[in-house]
């Protein structure tokens, strides 16, 4: 109830501010946030601020920029850029678009997207041990600077007190936006709002506050949501400080991608170490990357050393569905964990299956109640459990089964007494727990389907939920997740992405808190899934390698991260899909992250900066567009290009024709300095792979080699893809990467 108000705050306010630009010629309802790129100023002194501003202010209309710096074009001006592109955000329409296009120096300009966010228990399911081990040998990120681009953050809650915190370190530069940096401490030592300059970056819903706490939030013991899965709740990188960067609406999960863009410009100024982004494009919604400037801002971030974590959106598990697929950045999919809170389905046959719920009532029906599947079927559609059916099936103190896409009000409204909610075929095996309005249990397809069929077998068919409360030790986890998204690429099938996956599933960590004391204790924590989730894990572990190895690049924590990742489950089989089978590498890339095993990879695939630049010319993008992206100038005639499986990458996505292909890989040894690799291969049928040479040897550290694999097709399989492994194997080191294949 109080965010729908605040929301229509938020809609009123607008009006006025947009109606204060009044002597303007052109139709001001018809302005529109663009970013404008220009070219980097050649003269002047850029380092004064004053100089850069007035330069992107002199590309305004002329109508609005009479006199310098006014009002009126104060307002019109968004943000100002300085790292992340030359250029700038401004309110204009697309008449004053045309105009501004005719002036020397302009180079494009195009309407901003608008992002979304990709809406305690995990340490230890992820090897981390509070007195030994890896944590403790990254002395659990401390001193590295974790920047969190999200819907701000509730700076009272106690995952983010700085008890044993050290000061920041003396390269920081970030501000803190809470009146009075009341909000700031050792933990959080930044927070700022660009989403509304005039607001303290405060999230009052939780997104915010739940990624940054599972990147970085301290222990806090006794953790639970509605007394389940009571535990310690603690980040990933407990001793990392954070930096929250507010870009997106608490309220409604937005981001407009030109406060995006400042959110990011201002962090590389600031100096992080990691930025963790859980936002992202929609659904399909693919740009290429030098029209999406979360790609864009990325590259700048990365040429500066700052590691790049991001989401893979949750629009799976459609192929081509995953988006924040620049190879610079880490692309995080989202897998379960071994914890469940479960509650089962005794049926009136006796037989009894699993399904989970969070256990927000006391009251669940635990004596055999009569249930009941109501479906309808009218000319168009067959309907279940809508309002319409349920007027004409009596649902009155009944247990209700219905699809998980039905409104549960509606069930609650016709009387329903409890709720089995069951997943569609798509979704399959993965439940997602979440506050409803009525007692409900969660149920995968297949046991939707048995329920199905002992209704049917009866006439009076009955069922009770018997709750067995937090269950830890599933050996089917990780498990991929439907909706994490999946590859190929649309942009750059040549990649492999996503590229790693990381608990997304029911992940609890702390929740809303507003400025005042917490007085409403069953918020403290919650309880959501989704690809957010998952990527602050990957951010806060990029931050403990990076506090354990400050000399490895972005691309090594990268490969480290990929090449240790585990491919089997606890039971030791193949992490599975959500349809109990294999899951495929444009599911799971290169595994499942285990945070130990990459501070001690053995062998990274390093990539410099500018070795993207050969790699975008590749993609056959225009210099200006590889301009826009990489900064200053840059002639792709004049170096040689390479194919996307070209790049050093630590996974490889082919495409297979009839011919051969050939692609280089250079390993840079960070083990022990005098070790042997042997090559192991893994071929499907169809495909021959070989290695060139098949057996690597290392004198000293760092020192790097370089070898071929050859991708040959052998016979033509009546299928469209196949996958492969690749492994350098010396004693306790395997590096593997997996391998794509499509058949073109
Ligand atoms: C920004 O916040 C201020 C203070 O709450 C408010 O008056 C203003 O309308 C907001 N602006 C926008 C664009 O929401
Ligand atoms: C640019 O400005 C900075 C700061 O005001 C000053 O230190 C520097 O010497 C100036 N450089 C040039 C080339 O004028
Ligand atoms: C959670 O665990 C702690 C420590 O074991 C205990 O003191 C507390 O009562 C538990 N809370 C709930 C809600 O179970
Ligand atoms: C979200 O809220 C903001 C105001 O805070 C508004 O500008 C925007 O249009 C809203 N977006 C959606 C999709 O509702
Ligand atoms: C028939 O089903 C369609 C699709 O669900 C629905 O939009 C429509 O309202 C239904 N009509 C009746 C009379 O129930
Ligand atoms: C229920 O029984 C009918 C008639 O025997 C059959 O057509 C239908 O497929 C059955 N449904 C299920 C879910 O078993
Ligand atoms: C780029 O253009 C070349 C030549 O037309 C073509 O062979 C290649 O496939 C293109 N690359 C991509 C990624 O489209
Ligand atoms: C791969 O390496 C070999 C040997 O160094 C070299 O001849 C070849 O040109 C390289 N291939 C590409 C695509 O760079
Ligand atoms: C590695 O082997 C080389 C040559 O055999 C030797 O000179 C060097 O001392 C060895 N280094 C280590 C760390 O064992
Ligand atoms: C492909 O061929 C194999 C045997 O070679 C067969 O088992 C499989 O059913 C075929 N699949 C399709 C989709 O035709
Ligand atoms: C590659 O490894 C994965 C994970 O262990 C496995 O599921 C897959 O079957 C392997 N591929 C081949 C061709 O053996």
């Amino acid at each position: 109830m109080a965010s729908i108000l605040i929301s229509l705050i938020f809609i009123i306010s607008f009006s006025p501010a947009i109606a204060g630009i009044s002597n303007v010629e052109s139709d001001i309802n018809d302005l529109q946030t663009y970013i404008v790129y220009v070219q980097e100023p050649k003269h002047g002194n850029f380092s004064k601020e004053i100089d850069l501003e007035s330069w992107y202010h002199s590309f305004l209309p002329a109508t609005i920029s009479s006199n310098s710096i006014d009002d009126d074009h104060q307002s019109r001006m968004v943000h100002y850029y300085r790292h992340v592109i030359s250029g700038f955000a401004a309110r204009l329409t697309a008449e004053e678009v045309k105009v501004m296009e005719t002036k020397s120096g302009f180079i494009s300009a195009h309407v901003e997207n608008t992002l979304q966010l990709h809406t305690t228990h995990t340490p230890r399911f992820l090897g981390l041990h509070q007195n030994s081990g890896f944590w403790k040998d990254s002395n659990f990120g401390k001193g590295v600077i974790i920047g969190v681009v999200d819907s701000g953050i509730g700076p009272t809650h106690p995952s983010f007190g700085d008890k044993d915190m050290p000061p920041p370190p003396a390269k920081w530069r970030g501000k803190c936006e809470f009146a009075g940096g009341a909000g700031c401490n050792n933990k959080i030592i930044g927070a700022r709002n660009f989403l509304n300059k005039s607001e303290p970056p405060t999230d009052n819903e939780g997104h915010g506050t739940h990624t940054s706490s599972t990147a970085a939030g301290t222990f806090v013991n006794g953790a639970n949501i509605l007394g389940q899965a009571n535990g310690t709740a603690v980040g990933m990188a407990p001793l990392a400080h954070l930096a929250m960067y507010k870009a997106c609406d608490d309220y409604n999960g937005t981001c407009p991608e030109s406060s995006v863009s400042a959110a990011l410009d201002a962090a590389i100024e600031d100096g992080v170490d990691v930025l963790s982004l859980s936002i992202g494009l929609g659904p399909y919604q693919h740009k290429e990357f030098h029209a999406n400037a979360i790609a864009i801002a990325a590259f700048k971030a990365v040429k500066k050393g700052i590691f790049v974590s991001i989401s893979a959106g949750n629009w799976g598990p459609k192929p081509f569905s995953v988006v924040n697929d620049a190879p610079w950045m880490l692309t995080v999919g989202a897998s379960t964990t071994d914890r469940s809170i479960v509650t089962s389905v005794q049926l009136g046959n006796q037989e009894t299956y699993d399904g989970e719920s969070l256990l927000q009532w006391t009251d669940i029906p635990s004596e055999q109640l009569p249930l009941v599947y109501p479906v309808t079927k009218n000319a168009s559609a067959t309907t279940n459990c809508s309002p319409e059916t349920l007027k004409s099936i009596d649902v009155k103190g009944k247990v209700v089964l219905c699809l998980l896409s039905v409104n549960p009000q509606d069930v609650l409204d016709a009387g329903g007494a409890a709720m089995i909610l069951m997943n569609n075929e798509l979704i399959g095996d993965s439940i997602v727990v979440a506050r409803s309005v009525l007692r409900n249990v969660r149920v995968s397809y297949m046991v939707g389907e048995s329920i199905k069929a002992y209704i049917n077998s009866t006439s009076s068919p009955t069922a009770a939920l018997v709750v067995k409360g937090t269950v830890i030790g599933e050996k089917s986890a990780p498990a991929i997740v439907a909706f994490s998204s999946r590859g190929p690429s649309t942009v750059s099938p040549g990649i492999l992405k996503p590229d790693v996956v990381g608990p997304g599933v029911n992940i609890i960590a702390a929740w809303r808190t507003a400025v005042e004391p917490i007085t409403n204790t069953e918020y403290i924590f919650d309880i959501i899934s989704g690809t957010s989730m998952s990527c602050p894990h990957l951010s806060g572990i990029a931050a403990l390698l990076k506090s354990a190895h400050p000399d490895w690049s972005p691309a090594a924590i990268k490969s480290a991260i990929m090449t240790t990742a585990d491919t089997v489950n606890l039971e030791g089989k193949p992490i599975l899909d959500r349809n109990h089978l294999p899951a495929d590498p444009f599911a799971v890339g290169a595994g499942h992250v285990n945070p130990s095993k990459a501070n001690d990879p053995g062998l990274i695939y390093d990539i410099q900066p500018d070795d993207y630049i050969p790699y975008l010319c590749g993609l056959n993008y225009t210099d200006q567009q590889v301009q826009g992206i990489v900064g200053g100038d840059v002639q792709c005639s004049k170096m040689s290009s390479i194919a996307e499986a070209e790049l050093n990458y630590p996974s490889f996505s082919i495409r297979l024709g009839s011919s051969p292909q050939t692609y280089n890989r250079t390993v840079t040894n960070v083990g022990p300095a005098n070790l042997s690799y042997t090559s192991q291969i893994v071929a499907p049928e169809g495909v021959e792979i070989t290695i060139q040479p098949d057996k690597i040897s290392f004198t000293e550290k760092n020192q790097k080699v370089a070898y071929s694999v050859t991708f040959t097709r052998t016979k033509n399989t009546n299928t469209s893809f196949t996958q492969a492994n690749l492994s350098w194997i010396s004693g306790r080191y395997a590096v593997k990467s997996p391998i794509a294949i499509s058949f073109i």
